[in-house]
């Protein structure tokens, strides 16, 4: 990575603004379902704190849309990040005023500060230069650490940049430097595995991989619409008819890089308890729709895994979340977590998949963005990232 990271500048006694990515998981009590994303800003925050910084946090929770809402607070994320660093955090009211600039007045060395929800003020989407510059005056160094949210050109995440020297921590250090690799210098064969619903949503990941990749595996719904262009009838099944043209354009510049499910599981209706068998692609009945892949092209699909080096997966091969629509899924995961390559999966629905098989442990990298990691897979460039420092 040509960005300049919190290594490179002198952070000692000085006033660090950290953007995080502290949008996790609520349940209705506002108890935290999911961790990962405070976890994964740890490394940041203990490094600046042995170096004697006074770290202030920021973030956003939620779309709460410029006004403040109660459930969308940033309190459990103060509770949760004094746990884990064993040390109290203090959460301020607002992310900017003077009841913030007293408490940031007060800090010491090592004391970690969280300023409430960013999207409380319509400003931080906004990218107003005047909220960038209020952010930016509590501080010293901007540190960017939220890879989740690099994609959005805001304040917290680009404006403030203008304002105040600018490098990335060390969770986005990572995310870029697995993500870039595999991009532009991948260990072969390349292997990109797709899934999700949507052919709609991954068009711009299929035509940057497609050059780059030496093999790649399309499953969950998005599949649909490959294999009805490819003449099969799908019935039911979820199809982006508005997409066929370009799904039949795809298959013949693709050739035999792309690989489709050739069995599927079908079932009488979209419902945790429908009726449900393995069919081949060639006989869905009618009035049956596709949820999952099925055992065949699961073999199919390990046996070009096994050869891989590098696996970049994003989106699951069917609907994960209903239990006998998951095998296809999970068994995509077990092959992952057994075959010697670089496995890295993207944010969002992959990442969810992979922890609900219980196999994050054994993948290379699992990104923390979902939006992120698929912009930074279409090859678009991160605002997050083009407004920090570059290496000299
Ligand atoms: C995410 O969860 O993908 C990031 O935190 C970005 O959130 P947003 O889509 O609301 O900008």
């Amino acid at each position: 990575m040509n960005k300049k990271t919190v290594k490179d500048v002198d952070v000692a006694g000085k006033r660090v603004l950290v953007r995080a990515d502290f949008n996790v998981p609520l349940d209705e009590s506002g108890e935290i379902t999911d961790d990962t994303r405070i976890r994964a800003a740890l490394p940041t925050i203990e490094y600046l704190r042995d170096k004697g910084a006074r770290v202030i946090l920021c973030s956003h929770l939620g779309r709460p849309k410029g006004k403040p809402i109660d459930e969308l607070r940033l309190t459990p994320v103060a509770k949760r990040l004094s746990q884990l660093l064993q040390m109290k955090v203090t959460k301020t009211d607002d992310c900017v005023g003077s009841q913030v600039e007293s408490v940031v007045a007060k800090m010491k060395p090592g004391d970690v500060v969280l300023l409430e929800n960013l999207r409380f003020h319509a400003e931080e989407t906004a990218n107003d230069p005047d909220f960038a510059r209020q952010l930016a005056s509590l501080a010293d160094v901007y540190v960017n650490d939220a890879f989740g949210t690099a994609h959005r050109a805001h304040a917290s995440t680009a404006g403030v940049a203008e304002f105040l020297p600018a490098v990335a921590g060390f969770l986005m250090e990572r995310e870029l430097a697995f993500l870039g690799k595999a991009l532009a210098d991948p260990a072969r064969p390349f292997v990109a595995l797709l899934g999700g619903a949507k052919v709609s949503d991954k068009i711009g990941v299929i035509e940057n991989l497609l050059p780059k990749v030496d093999k790649l595996i399309v499953g969950g719904g998005m599949a649909n619409t490959f294999l009805k262009a490819q003449g099969h009838d799908v019935a039911e099944s979820l199809v982006e008819d508005d997409k066929l043209d370009l799904a039949k354009e795809l298959l013949e510049r693709a050739g035999s890089k792309l690989l489709l499910p050739t069995d599927v599981v079908v079932a009488d209706a979209f419902a945790v308890d429908a009726r449900h068998k393995t069919v081949s692609v060639d006989s869905v009945p009618a009035g049956w729709r596709i949820l999952d892949i099925g055992p065949d092209s699961v073999e199919t699909f390990k046996k070009v895994l096994m050869t891989a080096k590098t696996v970049v997966w994003n989106g699951p091969m069917g609907v994960f979340e209903f239990e006998p629509f998951a095998k296809g899924t999970v068994a995509i995961a077990q092959v992952l977590a057994e075959i010697d390559a670089t496995t890295i999966i993207g944010g969002g629905d992959s990442a969810a998949a992979v922890q609900q098989a219980g196999l994050s442990g054994a993948m290379t990298h699992i990104s923390t963005g979902g939006g992120a990691s698929l912009e930074f897979l279409e090859g678009k460039a991160l605002p997050g990232v083009e407004a920090l420092q570059d290496k000299a």
